[in-house]
């Protein structure tokens, strides 16, 4: 009869073990019987990039790569692209469910009102170097965010969590816009509480002398998809920075801008800003071919290419391609879309990435969006930590109430040198020398 068991015989000393097996996963903790003696520690895992490990439970999103799915708790990212706003997006993600009207009102009440900084964290941002990459304010200041709360460190006080939780959601554009406007010289621009989500961010990034900005309505609604489409993405590099540095029970604002500094990475969120440099490299389509092979040679990436979970288009790429579209009709056409689809389809019908099944991700075509709506490169990594803000609190949040979880705290195979006596200084050479020879 089948049983729900995994049975691993250990040959070096011929004894069999039977493992349970629950949502087809075994416990890490239960191969530690498998010892060849009393004072062994016990059999473990090695899995650098955590390639097969599974760090939590969560119910939050669902990716099924190999078919180019994604759900927010359990609703498909291309009827949330469609139907809903970030702030709802944001709102189910965190909280299990859709809200009724009721719900968003009091929700986006709350995330309107938490938007201003405090004076002193805009005086510490104008201290960065007029050159500053916005991705390093945006990290420091977050991070700087928590001394002006101190009460966040009570992270098991539901009420208070909930607090940040707002605060942070908020705050973020207006982190993200300051940093715009002092790489680009311009004075802050405050947050407009008559304004949604998404126009109050463009209010504050490009707001001149008007009295009133007025958002474009179409691109309003795009950098609102684009928010939804990067709102979550489960256990990702930086998720589960925010899931490490939570599990110690830091505040939320060191958390997320620890997970924030993660998605800096060029093999995170940094690649949209990759994405954008191998495209104006490129120049044009008859240098395509040329890059192609340098890929295939393994010399280059092709930034915005292969993902460690989709195995198929990813679907958010799929969505971003189309609100180019309508971005173009409101900005004009970014020259490089038509570098990126024709990259795309040499690339889809080449050998090397068929077989490797690298297919374009989220960032293929997002950087080219931004770019078109004016915001320099290194803009986008901000871009895409600001609707990610909603996820990791979600996944922190997730974690901090997981019975099951313990401070993040990995194995290692240690291969270093074993006991050895302290060598005095004047002894050395004559070590190094004998190591030597
Ligand atoms: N261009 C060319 N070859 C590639 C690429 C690429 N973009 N990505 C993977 N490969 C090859 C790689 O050389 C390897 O080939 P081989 O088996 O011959 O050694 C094979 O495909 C598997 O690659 P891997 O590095 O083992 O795959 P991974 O799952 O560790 O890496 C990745 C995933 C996203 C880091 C990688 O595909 C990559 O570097 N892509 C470019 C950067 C990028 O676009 N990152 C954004 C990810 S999506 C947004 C986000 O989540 O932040």
């Amino acid at each position: 009869m089948a049983k729900d068991t995994l049975t691993i015989t250990d040959n070096r000393t011929g004894k069999t073990y039977e493992l349970p097996i629950e949502h087809d996963t075994i416990r890490a903790a239960d191969l530690r019987q498998i010892k060849v003696n009393s004072d062994d520690f016990g059999m473990m895992t090695y899995d650098p990039g955590y390639m097969n490990t599974a760090a939590c439970k969560s119910a939050i999103t669902y990716i099924d790569g190999d078919r180019g799915i994604l759900e927010y708790r359990g609703y498909p990212i291309d009827q949330l692209a469609e139907k809903a706003s970030f702030l709802e997006t944001a709102y189910l993600i965190l909280h299990g469910e859709l809200p009724d009207r009721g719900q968003l009102d009091e929700w986006t009440y709350q995330i309107t009102h938490h938007t201003m900084l405090n004076e002193n964290a805009k005086k510490f941002m104008d201290g960065f170097r007029y050159d500053a990459h916005p991705m390093g304010m945006f990290v420091s200041t977050v991070a700087a965010l928590s001394t002006f709360y101190p009460e966040s460190k009570s992270v098991f006080d539901a009420n208070v969590r909930r607090k940040q939780i707002f605060r942070l959601i908020a705050k973020v554009p207006t982190v993200a816009a300051f940093a715009y406007r002092h790489i680009t010289g311009m004075p802050f621009a405050y947050p407009d509480n008559d304004l949604s989500y998404t126009a109050n961010f463009l209010n504050m990034l490009f707001k001149r002398t008007e009295l009133k900005y007025q958002a474009n309505p179409i691109l309003e609604r795009a950098m609102d998809i684009l928010f939804i489409l990067h709102a979550d993405h489960e256990q990702n590099c930086s998720t589960s920075s925010m899931r490490m540095v939570g599990s110690a029970q830091t505040d939320p604002y060191c958390s997320l801008a620890a997970a924030a500094a993660a998605l800096y990475g060029p093999l995170h969120g940094g690649a949209n800003e990759a994405v954008l440099k191998m495209l104006n490299e490129i120049g044009s389509k008859a240098n395509i071919p040329a890059l192609i092979k340098r890929a295939k040679a393994g010399e280059v990436r092709l930034m915005g290419f292969g993902h460690r979970v989709y195995k198929n288009y990813d679907p958010r790429a799929r969505i971003v391609k189309k609100t180019a579209e309508e971005v173009f009709e409101v900005t004009g056409r970014n020259e490089l879309i038509d570098i990126a689809i024709e990259l795309e389809r040499i690339a889809l019908e080449d050998d090397y990435f068929i077989k490797r099944k690298l297919y374009p991700n989220v960032d293929f075509y997002s950087g080219i969006i931004y770019q078109a709506m004016g915001f320099p490169v290194e803009m986008f990594p901000v871009l895409f930590a600001i609707p990610r803000t909603a996820g990791w609190l979600a996944q922190w949040q997730e974690m901090l109430v997981d019975k099951d979880q313990k401070i993040g705290r990995p194995r290692q195979i240690y291969l270093g040198p074993t006991t050895r006596d302290f060598v005095p200084m004047e002894q050395r050479s004559l070590v190094v020398a004998k190591a030597e020879r």
